[in-house]
């Protein structure tokens, strides 16, 4: 099967996307980084990209009028780049229902919490907050709502009592390094189902990762 052409869009340092570049390394990987496009001309991932070999774009969201205009432009470049597959990584902008829509089944994105709790900003923050013993990170496909979508892959960490949201970050971050290119491998591979809200087909190991005592 030849790999799927993959964009990484990211708005900043691009830690998880070092992580599915280095992953698409491996011969049997079913995804290649086609693209590294950011919507931060500025933002520190693209340099990493760049320094790894991989094309880079950078498309600035605020030189347009509006969503439809800038998505216009990230089409054209995905486009231009024959992508397709999309992996969000830390793309801090919301997308439109009709981009979400087009790419339906071949857009997925990492979210730092345990979906679907935390949705939105400050996870680690709310969860330290709430009191919660278990948080994490998630893989899912992308809908028009906002951090919801079939879930592809969790890792959860157990919270600890010195804990403060820097130090789980940190651990939820390195749990991130690690199901997102298993997940990637999941979906662009070909041998996920989705149904509802499920995704089938992923069952196992590979699919959600308890790190306790991480
Ligand atoms: C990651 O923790 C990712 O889960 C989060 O931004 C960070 C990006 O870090 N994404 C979101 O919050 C999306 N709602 P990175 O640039 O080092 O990969």
């Amino acid at each position: 099967m030849s790999k799927r052409r993959t964009a990484i869009l990211i708005s900043g340092r691009g830690s998880n996307m070092v992580s599915l570049i280095a992953a698409a390394k491996e011969p049997d990987f079913p995804a290649q980084i086609a693209l590294v496009l950011s919507n931060r001309p500025d933002a520190p991932g693209l340099a990493t990209a760049k320094a790894e070999g991989v094309p880079t774009a950078a498309v600035d969201h605020k030189i347009y009028a509006g969503r439809e205009a800038f998505e216009g432009s990230l089409q054209k470049m995905l486009e231009a780049h024959r992508i397709d597959f999309i992996c969000l990584a830390g793309f801090m902008r919301m997308l439109t229902p009709s981009f979400v829509e087009r790419w339906q089944g071949r857009l997925i994105n990492i979210h730092p919490a345990l979906l679907p709790a935390y949705k939105g900003l400050h996870t680690h923050e709310r969860a330290l907050a709430d009191g919660v013993k278990l948080h994490g990170c998630t893989v899912h496909y992308v809908v028009a709502e906002m951090d919801a979508g079939p879930i592809i892959a969790q890792a959860a960490v157990t919270v600890h009592d010195h804990d403060t949201p820097a130090t789980l970050g940190a651990r939820v971050l390195a749990q991130e390094h690690v199901i997102y290119p298993l997940a990637l491998r999941l979906a662009a591979g070909g041998r996920l189902k989705i149904d509802g809200n499920r995704v089938l087909g992923g069952d196992g190991p590979e699919q959600t990762l308890v790190a306790p005592g991480v």
